[in-house]
């Protein structure tokens, strides 16, 4: 895996982007900067094992490298599920195709290069939506979520993963400052801490718990809960009725 130094070089992109360099390292960056990364797959794996249905289509919605659904397919084998990572940026998709080609899982995964705020989406059993969200304009993230549970069937599965700030000053402050510790026990220095932090300044844009939950009520999804906190990330599932 090759390792994250993209914020060293005082020449890194002023703005944060997913492209060629970020792709290359997104997955070691993706380990050492989201707290608890695998717990959450593995949550993800235990919630659709039980909501999912033989047959039904799984969509992770920006998909990155692949990684989430390469973890599903490896354990959920047993009910013919079809997997779709979708990805707007063409060197994620590169590099998930290689991996599921390595991982000899080619006909398992299909990965798409598309922008998933304007695709159209097929019927499916779950969507997976892991540090994606908080990347879609705020204005339209209720219209696309609304897409999202329309094309989800009775009984299906949307699970959103998301830093999230809080309403409390001194709380979001709090957590700020233990995610940046967490990000130093990674290695990560104070410069690259902060380089990377103005990178994402206006591009990441985390809400709440609150705001996330009451989007997807307004989306239509009346059955929401949290399944997993690690101070400023947590994970969400809705159930459509
Ligand atoms: C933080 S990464 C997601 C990580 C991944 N879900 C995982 O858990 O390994 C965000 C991804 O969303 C993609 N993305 C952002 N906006 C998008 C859009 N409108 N359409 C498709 N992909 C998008 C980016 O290219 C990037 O790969």
């Amino acid at each position: 895996m090759t390792k994250d130094n993209i914020y060293q070089d005082p020449q890194a992109p002023a703005d944060f982007t997913f492209n060629s360099r970020v792709a290359e390292v997104f997955d070691d960056m993706l380990q050492r900067s989201v707290p608890c990364y695998h717990q959450v797959i593995d949550m993800v794996a235990t919630l659709l094992a039980r909501f999912v249905q033989p047959g039904d289509r799984i969509y992770d919605l920006g998909c990155s490298t692949g990684t989430t659904l390469l973890e599903l397919s490896r354990r959920m084998t047993t009910s013919e599920l079809e997997f779709v990572g979708i990805d707007n940026s063409p060197a994620m998709i590169d590099k998930a195709t290689l991996k599921a080609e390595m991982f000899a899982k080619q006909d398992t995964i299909r990965f798409i290069h598309g922008d998933i705020a304007a695709v159209e989406l097929e019927p499916c059993g779950a969507c997976i939506l892991n540090y994606t969200l908080q990347f879609i304009r705020p204005l339209a993230r209720q219209s696309f979520l609304t897409r999202l549970h329309q094309a989800l069937k009775p009984g299906g599965v949307l699970i959103i993963s998301e830093k999230i700030i809080c309403h409390d000053l001194e709380i979001n402050r709090a957590f700020i400052d233990f995610y940046h510790d967490f990000k130093r026990s990674q290695g990560y220095t104070e410069t690259e801490i902060a380089r990377k932090r103005a990178a994402l300044e206006n591009i990441l844009i985390p809400f709440s718990i609150r705001e996330n939950s009451e989007l997807l009520q307004k989306s239509g999804f009346s059955q929401v809960e949290t399944f997993f906190q690690w101070f400023n990330f947590a994970s969400f599932v809705a159930i459509k009725d």
